[in-house]
Parts: structure tokens; sequence; C-alpha cells
């Protein structure tokens, strides 16, 4: 059975998505993503979450990146989002599991079809000399494809479990709320910490 700490701090997060999304503003499901390389130093870059439940957060990218491969050396993850309109951060803390192949290629098939066309002919983070040897790759695929277009192996994706999860929300009086979550050996406990 989950944990009633744990299912409070998910739900929330889902409400702030949705609250979010109902802005009407585009990616409003961006996350920040930071990692760390086998030297310490960390990196962060954007990516969009998938989904979201209790087992974490579902986010996919290209096994040959630069964050696929810290996380393949080091699976501890930060994500954070700031969604303006609502004046909200989540900061969320955890390891990542890799998806099954299964998951992947469910995700994959949702996509429409230019993109599941890039992500098939990008290397993701490889060097090019120009961008139109992509777009004529990308035309030759488009041309070639078979659809459905079946989802390559160097996609991939990770659910990030989290270990803590920090809601920031903003007040006008600048007593700002920062409701935190953390695993604890006895379960999850909630925090509430000055701003
Ligand atoms: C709003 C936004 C959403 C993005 N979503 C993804 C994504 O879901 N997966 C992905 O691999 N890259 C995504 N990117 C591109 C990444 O930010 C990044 O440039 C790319 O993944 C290479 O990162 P890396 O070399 O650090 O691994 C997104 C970029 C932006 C601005």
């Amino acid at each position: 059975m989950s944990d009633p700490i744990y299912s409070e701090a998910i739900a929330r997060l889902e409400d702030a998505l949705e609250r979010a999304r109902a802005s009407g503003r585009r990616n409003m499901d961006a996350m920040s993503l930071a990692t760390v390389d086998p030297t310490g130093a960390p990196s962060v870059r954007h990516v969009l979450l998938k989904a979201i439940d209790e087992r974490g957060l579902r986010f996919f990218t290209d096994a040959r990146s630069e964050k696929a491969r810290d996380l393949e050396g080091n699976p501890r993850a930060s994500v954070c989002f700031y969604w303006e309109p609502i004046e909200e951060q989540a900061r969320i803390d955890g390891t990542v599991v890799r998806l099954s192949d299964e998951d992947v290629a469910a995700d994959f098939a949702k996509r429409p079809r230019a993109g599941q066309i890039m992500i098939r002919v990008s290397a993701q983070s490889e060097p090019i000399d120009t961008l139109d040897t992509l777009r004529a790759a990308a035309a030759e695929a488009e041309a070639t494809l078979p659809d459905p277009v079946t989802c390559p192996s160097d996609w991939i994706g990770f659910c990030l479990v989290p270990q803590r999860i920090e809601h920031w929300q903003g007040s006008r009086d600048r007593v700002h709320s920062r409701s935190v979550f953390t695993a604890g050996e006895d379960g999850w406990v909630f925090s509430l910490l000055q701003p």
C-alpha cells in the first residue's frame, strides 16, 4: 500500500500541473533535468514530462545523449518545474530507473510522424557539419519509412523515482510556502520550510 504522505505529494504535483496547463501557456510539462557526470560535474537541460503517477515521473531521450550517459553512470537526478502562470515551483530529487522497451515503444507510437522521424535520424548530441544534412536525412526517411514508424533502439525512457519533493508556492506578502515531502526510513515525512 502506498504511503499517504507520498500520495499527497504526488497528488499536489498532479494538481499543480493541471492548473499550470489550464493557463493555456505552452510547455508547462517541461522540466529542467540535472544529472552528474563521472567527475561530479553537474549539467542541466529541459525534457518533457510524459507521465506522472506514484511510480514516478517519466521522460524519454536518446541513449547517446550526455544526460543518458550521465544517468547510466549515476542514476541520481533532480528535476525542477517553474510554472510562471500560477507562481509555483516543484523540485523532485530521486533515482532513475530505465523504462521497458514496451513502455518506450508505446510512447513513441503516440508521437506525430515528423517527431518520430526526427528521433530516427538525429543522433542526439553528436556533432553535425550542417543542419541541411539532417533535413535531407529526414526528407529521405519521410519518403521511404513505412507507417507506423518503428521505435529505434537508441530511443529510451526513464522513470525518476522521487526521494524528495518540494512544492514552492509564491505569495504576494513574500511569505512563500515550501512544502517538503521526504522519504525516510519509516516512511515519508512532511515538513514546511522557511522561504
Ligand atoms: C521545452 C523543451 C523540451 C525538451 N524535451 C526533450 C525531451 O523530452 N527529451 C530530450 O531528449 N530532449 C528534450 N529537449 C532537448 C534537451 O533540452 C537537450 O537539448 C537534448 O536532450 C540534449 O541534451 P544532453 O546532450 O544534455 O543530453 C527539450 C528541450 C526543450 C527546450
